[in-house]
C-alpha cells in the first residue's frame, strides 16, 4: 500500500514519513526541492517533485500509483493570500489529483477549529476558513477521507497519549496543544483503523493511548 505524503519536508510531514517507514509502509514523499528529494531517498522513501499549486494533471502524475495520500502541506508564511492559495485551493487541487490518480484514501492534516473557524483564535480565522473549505471539499469527494484536526503543534517529544473526539470541548485548563510527533503517530495509525474512513476528529494531548483513542 503506497502512501504519498504531501509536505514531506515539513516538521509534521517529515515525522509522518518516519512513522510510516517504521510501520513498514512503502512511502513516497512529495517535495518542492531536488535536495529534499535526495534526503528522502536516503531515508528509504521514494521522492517526487510536486507543488500543490501545479495544475491538477501534473499533481496527479506525482501521485500516480498511490493507494493513500496524506496532506501535511500548508502555507507556513502569513503572506496575504497564501493560506487561500495553499491551504484552500492547493489542498482542493490535491484532492482532485488524488481522485484522478485513482487513490483510495486521503488523510488531511487540518487544524482544531477548522470545522468552526469563528470559535478559533481571531488571528487564525483566515487560515481556519481556508482549511474549512478544503476539508469540506475532501468530505464531498469520492475518496475515503480522514480529517485530523490537531490543536497547537509543539516540537516536544511524543507522549503517545492523546485526546480524540468528533468535537473536543476546549476549556481553560485543558491542554489544546499536541507534539507534532503524536500528530504523526495518529496520522499513520488511522491507516490501520477502518472505522476512521470518512471521519474527522479533533486531536490534542491527553491521557488515552493512541490506538485506543482512534479505535474509540
Ligand atoms: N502550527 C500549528 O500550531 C498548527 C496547529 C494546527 C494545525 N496545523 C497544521 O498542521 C500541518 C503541519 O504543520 P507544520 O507546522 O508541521 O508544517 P510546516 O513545517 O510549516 O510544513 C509545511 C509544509 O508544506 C509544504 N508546502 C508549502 N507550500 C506548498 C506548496 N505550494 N506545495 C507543496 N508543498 C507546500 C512545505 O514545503 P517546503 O519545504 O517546500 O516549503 C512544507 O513541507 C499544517 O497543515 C498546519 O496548518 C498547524
Amino acid at each position: 500500500m503506497l502512501v504519498t505524503v504531501l509536505g514531506a519536508t515539513g516538521k509534521t510531514g517529515s515525522l509522518i514519513v518516519a512513522e510510516l517507514l517504521a510501520r513498514g509502509f512503502p512511502v513516497r514523499g512529495a517535495v518542492r526541492r531536488p535536495e529534499a528529494a535526495d534526503e528522502l531517498r536516503a531515508r528509504g522513501a521514494e521522492a517526487v517533485l510536486a507543488d500543490l499549486r501545479s495544475d491538477t494533471g501534473a499533481l496527479a502524475a506525482a501521485l500516480a500509483g498511490s493507494d493513500v495520500v496524506i496532506n501535511a502541506a500548508a502555507a507556513s508564511d502569513p503572506q496575504p493570500g497564501l493560506a487561500e492559495a495553499v491551504d484552500r485551493d492547493g489542498a482542493i487541487n490535491a484532492v482532485k489529483a488524488a481522485e484522478k490518480a485513482g487513490a483510495d484514501r486521503f488523510v488531511q492534516v487540518s487544524s482544531l477549529f477548522a470545522d468552526r473557524p469563528d470559535e478559533g483564535p481571531e488571528f487564525l480565522h483566515r487560515v481556519l476558513r481556508a482549511k474549512q473549505a478544503s476539508d469540506l471539499a475532501l468530505a464531498e469527494s469520492a475518496l475515503a477521507w480522514t480529517i485530523v484536526r490537531p490543536g497547537g503543534l509543539t516540537d516536544d517529544p511524543g507522549t503517545g497519549l492523546v485526546r480524540i473526539a468528533d468535537r473536543l470541548t476546549i476549556a481553560p485548563g485543558i491542554p489544546r496543544t499536541i507534539p507534532r510527533a503524536d500528530v504523526a503517530a495518529v496520522t499513520a495509525a488511522v491507516l490501520d483503523e477502518p472505522s476512521s474512513r470518512c471521519r474527522g476528529f479533533d486531536l490534542t494531548s491527553g491521557t488515552t493511548a493512541i490506538a485506543d483513542a482512534i479505535a474509540a
